[in-house]
């Protein structure tokens, strides 16, 4: 075993701390990675808060540096910079992982924290720490030119709606909203406009109506305005749902143009549906989570090629758990990314 530090949470309601956690020593497909910097996703506060005991260790978007390879490894070499997301291994022999769609593999992934490695049975420990222990198909190449601390939060936060985008045909002659101005909600705005969009946002926060503009989106819909809302029905050929809290997805349903999607990737649990919300229009509700491996590569280079990275505040890790209480309360543009090389 390798020993590294990062921050643990030990209960739903008390602060993380810092503390001394074990990787595993390199099988021969594994990469050794020190992590630079990691996404704080509001995934990392449902997981505290619906934690039981034991050591949890968050993180599932980051990006850091090769510092060392196993045996077979040919793809990577130390001193490469990687990206790692939210599935760090999968069966890689059913049909959705020969589609490519290890997201849905039928054996379920394994989570790059809280879930059960494939070989040994331990629970993974996620990416607020400063080492991580992956399996080389899940590291991606960090794309050239971009900030590394503005990719992390590509990892989760952008292929979790890069997917429903590129799945629901998304491009110049759609109509997309947005819905929750948040990590993934501004990144999905960002990724609808250069991918050609006609986009908007639908927020409960009114002030936020200059950063959507900023962010590329055409108007921003503040969602307790009935009036508006009434306006827009049958609007949009494509709803991006991001709210992390459980809602009435029917407003929503009703700003979905005949024939189109409300993509709900937010808030994950049982819903209720008016099933006339779905009748009038033919609608369709859909989700979505994480990405595939081809996917991944090619939000990466999609983001390359068009200049994307989250829109991030850049914290200390030892901030960590004000990173959590400022998220809580929705005080941040628009992602909280810890450097974590204050745990050196
Ligand atoms: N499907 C997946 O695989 C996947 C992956 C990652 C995350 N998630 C989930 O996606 C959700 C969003 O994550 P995030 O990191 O983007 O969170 P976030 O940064 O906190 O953004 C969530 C946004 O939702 C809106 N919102 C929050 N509470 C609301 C409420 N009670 N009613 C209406 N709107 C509300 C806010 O936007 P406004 O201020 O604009 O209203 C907020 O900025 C979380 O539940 C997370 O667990 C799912
Ligand atoms: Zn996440
Ligand atoms: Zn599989």
């Amino acid at each position: 075993m390798r020993t590294t530090v990062g921050w643990r949470a030990d209960g739903p309601t008390t602060p993380l701390r810092r503390a001394s956690l074990e990787r595993r020593d390199l099988r021969p497909d594994d990469l050794a990675v020190r992590v630079d910097y990691c996404g704080v996703c509001h995934s990392d506060l449902h997981a505290v808060a619906s934690h039981p005991g034991g050591a949890l260790v968050p993180g599932h978007e980051f990006t850091g540096v090769v510092t060392e390879v196993g045996p077979d490894v040919t793809g990577f070499a130390p001193g490469d910079p990687v990206a790692v997301g939210n599935i760090v291994d999968s069966c890689g022999v059913c049909p959705m992982c020969r589609a490519g769609q290890e997201n849905f593999c039928h054996e379920f992934p394994t989570l790059t924290y809280g879930g059960t490695d494939r070989h040994d049975g331990s629970t993974t420990l996620g990416g607020y720490s400063r080492e991580y222990v992956v399996r080389d198909r899940f590291a991606y190449r960090l794309p050239a030119g971009l900030d590394p601390a503005g990719v992390a939060p590509l990892l989760c936060a952008g292929i979790t709606v890069w997917e429903p985008l590129r799945a629901l045909g998304v491009g110049p002659d759609t109509r997309v909203a947005v819905a929750g101005l948040g990590g993934l909600g501004h990144l999905a705005v960002k990724l609808a406009v250069a991918l050609g969009a006609e986009t908007t946002v639908i927020s409960r926060s009114p002030d936020k109506a200059d950063d959507a503009r900023r962010l590329g989106a055409h108007d921003l819909l503040v969602s307790t305005d009935a009036a508006r809302l009434a306006d827009a029905r049958d609007r949009f050929d494509v709803v991006i749902d991001t709210i992390s809290a459980d809602h009435d997805l029917g407003p929503y349903l009703r700003l979905v143009a005949m024939d189109g999607t409300l993509s709900q990737v937010g808030h994950l649990g049982p819903v209720t549906v008016q099933t006339t919300d779905l009748l009038i229009g033919r609608k369709r509700l859909g989700s979505a989570g994480s990405g595939g491996r081809p996917a991944t590569a090619a939000l990466l280079d999609f983001c390359a090629e068009h200049g994307v990275t989250a829109d991030i505040e850049l914290l200390p890790s030892a901030q960590v758990n004000e990173a959590f209480d400022r998220l809580r309360r929705n005080d941040v543009r628009y992602r909280f990314v810890l450097d974590l090389s204050d745990l050196s």
